[in-house]
């Protein structure tokens, strides 16, 4: 499976309207209260998935009293949690029986949460006492259709508190796929747009404006909300763009290099997306990079691998390949080089931008944006973020990453670490996610 879950809604326009927030200006907030720093804290919960064959990346999430589990698509690139809901419903892909279902707590119009789904395109509202209906439509023309509830998450902090706050989300009974239709039962957005639940968490003064994931290359990772598990050192700080919408997290300029070198790609700006499984670049970067990438394996033991059409293009070895470790001797690192700040570099090692297809062949993992309509844009999907710690950080306005190994979850107690954990990995059980594998022995060997 291969989505591109990022929001569609003014990414056309973007290019004329964003400006660069400086991190003078993020300097320059006023400093937050000590007390309200320390009654902040995080929330982490542990991810399934990988980026081939899934193609994407969940987490299990309970909502409700009695609770009951959904497992979501994790997408920093929208900001709308929603979840498969019983309204009934089209283009749901669960059975009944694990659908959402309201109970009398439809979120009205007069909602301010409601004016932050109140998208172009979407129906107005024509009284305050309606309910709030939302629609997200995704880069790959998936999209959901439906209407805000209100629930409670319990949701274990950082600090040893369980707490069930009240967020408002998406309850979706109208779903479009293109191509496989997802196993997940929801999105989790991580954007900070209002409907979002990280500002709803911020807002009830619950954590910080901060999200992260690492995504690790076996599978499985962890994601967070709030700031706790932030390394202090070691994570290179780019600044998020502004735009006219906070629904996703867009950067740049950025260079591109090829083995070191740079490659004259310049100007380049980029969505970093959890929700899109490889990495999107425009058609002129694309291109290069694929001529690139063709002219430093000749002479190599590889060859063009037309038949497999596990992506666009494949090469076969001499004989099939396992892993990619096993392939990438024959390719060359690239780097994201983010000028405007003291030229952070995303390096993309070839097991960043490639896959081993259940042919053996070893595949190009990155692909040419322009043709599925992203225009001039260019996306990091998780493909590029595997094996490192991503984090998004609204306060200061910047994306940060660093190297981090994702099969383990990062210092914590080891009881808040267990008891987090086990629950929601039996969780997987619950009807939900049988064929899928509980974490337990990369996270707690
Ligand atoms: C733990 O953190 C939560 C969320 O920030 C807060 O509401 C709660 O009061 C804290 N609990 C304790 C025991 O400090
Ligand atoms: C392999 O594919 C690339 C990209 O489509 C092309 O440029 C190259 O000429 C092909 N090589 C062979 C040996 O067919
Ligand atoms: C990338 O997509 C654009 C737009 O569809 C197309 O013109 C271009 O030829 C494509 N590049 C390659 C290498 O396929």
């Amino acid at each position: 499976m291969n989505r591109i879950r990022f929001i569609v809604l003014f990414f056309l326009s973007l290019s004329a309207d964003f400006f660069l927030l400086s991190f003078s200006a993020a300097k320059h907030q006023p400093p937050t209260k000590k007390n309200s720093v320390s009654s902040r804290t995080s929330v982490i919960l542990p991810v399934q998935g990988n980026v081939y064959p899934l193609g994407y990346y969940s987490v299990s999430l309970k909502i409700g009293n009695p609770p009951k589990v959904f497992d979501f698509d994790i997408d920093s690139g929208s900001d709308l949690t929603w979840v498969q809901c019983d309204a009934p419903c089209t283009g749901c892909t669960k059975p009944r029986d694990s659908l959402y279902k309201p109970k009398n707590n439809v979120l009205r119009c007069a909602d301010p949460i409601c004016s932050a789904v109140q998208y172009p395109g979407n129906q107005p509202c024509n009284s305050p006492t309606e309910q709030c209906d939302y629609k997200v439509d995704y880069a790959d023309h998936g999209s959901s259709l439906g209407v805000l509830v209100m629930d409670s998450f319990p949701l274990k902090f950082s600090n040893g508190s369980t707490l069930g706050p009240r967020l408002a989300f998406g309850c979706g009974y109208d779903q479009e796929y293109h191509g496989t239709p997802p196993p997940t039962a929801g999105v989790i957005g991580l954007g900070n747009g209002k409907a979002g639940i990280l500002s709803q968490l911020t807002q009830m003064g619950l954590t910080r404006n901060v999200v992260g994931h690492c995504l690790s290359e076996r599978g499985g990772g962890y994601l967070f909300f709030g700031d706790d598990f932030v390394p202090s050192s070691g994570i290179s700080w780019i600044p998020i763009l502004a735009k006219p919408s906070e629904d996703y997290y867009l950067s740049g300029p950025a260079e591109l290099y090829f083995g070191g070198k740079l490659t004259g790609l310049k100007g380049l700006d980029v969505i970093f997306d959890s929700g899109s499984s490889y990495t999107y670049l425009n058609s002129q970067s694309y291109d290069a990079v694929v001529s690139l990438v063709t002219k430093s394996l000749i002479g190599k033991p590889l060859k063009n691998a037309t038949d497999d059409r596990s992506l666009p293009l494949c090469w076969r070895g001499n004989k099939a390949f396992k892993t990619v470790q096993e392939a990438k001797t024959f390719f060359t690192p690239l780097a994201l080089s983010f000028t405007n700040a003291k030229k952070a570099q995303l390096q993309m090692p070839p097991e960043s931008y490639l896959i081993v297809s259940k042919y053996g062949n070893v595949c190009l993992g990155i692909l040419n944006g322009s043709e599925v309509g992203l225009g001039n844009l260019n996306i990091i999907g998780d493909i590029s973020m595997q094996g490192k710690m991503v984090i998004y950080d609204n306060e200061k306005k910047q994306i940060g990453w660093g190297p981090a190994n994702c099969d383990r979850l990062p210092n914590v107690e080891g009881e808040y670490v267990e008891d987090i954990l086990k629950p929601s990995c039996a969780a997987n059980n619950f009807g939900i996610a049988a064929e899928r594998n509980c974490p337990s022995g990369l996270l707690f060997e």
